[in-house]
């Protein structure tokens, strides 16, 4: 409640998981909180574990994942990278920074995920790679993508940012991939304010993605006593997280099982509590095809245009109810025109998205009164 008496519900608000404040302290009181001390192996492990990912290097952030991933692929300028126009600008900035070219694809209308439908036709000689983005966690269409990589001699690349813990067909998400990369920036479902992780399924890339991570030395193989100094050896920077940060991520990770139970309860009671209400406003509701077993992470719905979205978002806010829109198409941003182009066809439906799309409030610690304040509040727009 606010002093006005109003209820309000913030759009998120980060879960304390119950032995971080003790493990930061722990970091503290040891006098050594830089990068890869034991809570950077313990979060790393437990990332192996929940991935199924041979080498989990903790990042900085998601985005500093994705340009670890643009330096392992060496990519020149001129190269091209495909990926969908509908995502965080991170998965086009990454690849744009090493001189390649963002080539935009459209989304599809259901998932909002790379329409693997059009990605055939992005493909030309100079093509390198395919970024995929698991919106809300879940999966892209895996099989069919995999299999155009594959034929193509492109590398395969998941900006899993939402998707920790998802798994398609049975595979979790961050497997498909040569490279992953996932985000514990505060709003995700595992968080350490900024973080994220570059999960690597080809060991090849392993010894030179250490190096990269730690401003192109073999640092990492002299802690370990593997050589008497080290020395700058290749490109790199600063993507190594402190242990303070590790920290936390071990002990939210630790609490993930639980901090999931009750982030599905909240996500089901949106999904079977507007259902009626949003059939009979034109509105769409997240579509889960078969298969995609998702984590969760957000709670979306499409309005029938941006004059209804932006009512919506206001109609809430009135009730005290924090909504956000997200993704402003990445072909049309002004670094995506100067930068990237977009794939034969366009992205109608990128565009029509971004203007129609709200996300509700969905943190796991969103209690019982407020869920269904937040339902009562979306029941009481009348679409016009
Ligand atoms: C799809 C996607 N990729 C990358 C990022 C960047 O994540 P970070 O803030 O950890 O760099 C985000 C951020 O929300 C995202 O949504």
């Amino acid at each position: 409640m606010s002093t006005t008496g109003l209820r309000t519900v913030p759009f998120n608000r980060p879960h304390v998981s119950e032995s971080e404040l003790d493990y930061i302290a722990e970091v503290v009181r040891h006098g050594r909180s830089c990068g890869d001390g034991p809570f950077t192996h313990r979060a790393s492990e437990l990332l192996s574990k929940l991935t199924g990912s041979r080498q989990v290097l903790l990042t900085t952030s998601c985005t500093h994942a994705l340009e670890m991933s643009a330096i392992l692929l060496d990519l020149r300028p001129g190269d091209e990278v495909i990926m969908p126009s509908f995502t965080f600008m991170s998965t086009a900035n990454a690849y744009a920074l090493r001189g390649a070219v963002p080539v935009f694809v459209d989304c599809r209308p259901d998932t909002l995920n790379l329409d693997e439908r059009l990605v055939e036709a992005a493909i030309t000689d100079r093509t390198r790679a395919v970024v995929v983005v698991h919106y809300a966690g879940v999966g892209c269409a895996m099989e069919v993508i995999g299999e155009l990589a594959e034929e193509h001699g492109l590398a395969l690349i998941e900006d899993n940012a939402h998707g920790l813990g998802a798994a398609y067909r049975g595979r979790t998400l961050g497997s498909f991939g040569a490279m992953a990369a996932q985000s514990f920036h505060e709003t995700k479902n595992v968080q350490c304010g900024e973080g994220g992780a570059l999960l690597l399924n080809d060991p090849g890339l392993a010894e030179r993605a250490e190096i990269i991570r730690e401003k192109g030395t073999d640092r990492g193989r002299y802690f370990r006593g593997q050589v008497d100094k080290y020395r700058w050896v290749d490109i790199g920077s600063s993507y190594l997280p402190a242990d303070l940060l590790a920290a936390q991520l071990t002990s939210q990770l630790e609490s993930f099982g639980t901090t999931q139970l009750r982030r599905r309860v909240v996500w089901q009671a949106y999904h079977e509590g507007l259902a009626d209400w949003a059939a009979g406003n034109r509105i769409s509701q997240p579509v889960i095809p078969d298969g995609c077993d998702h984590p969760a992470h957000l709670y979306h719905l499409l309005l029938p245009d941006l004059a209804n979205r932006q009512a919506f978002i206001a109609h809430l806010a009135a009730r005290g109810v924090q909504a956000v829109f997200h993704y402003q198409p990445l072909h049309s941003a002004p670094a995506g025109l100067r930068y990237g182009r977009q794939a034969p066809g366009g992205c109608p439906v990128t565009e029509q998205v971004a203007d129609r799309l709200v996300r509700l409030p969905l943190f796991a610690d969103l209690g019982e009164d407020d869920l269904a304040h937040v339902i009562d509040a979306v029941r009481s727009y009348e679409v016009s």
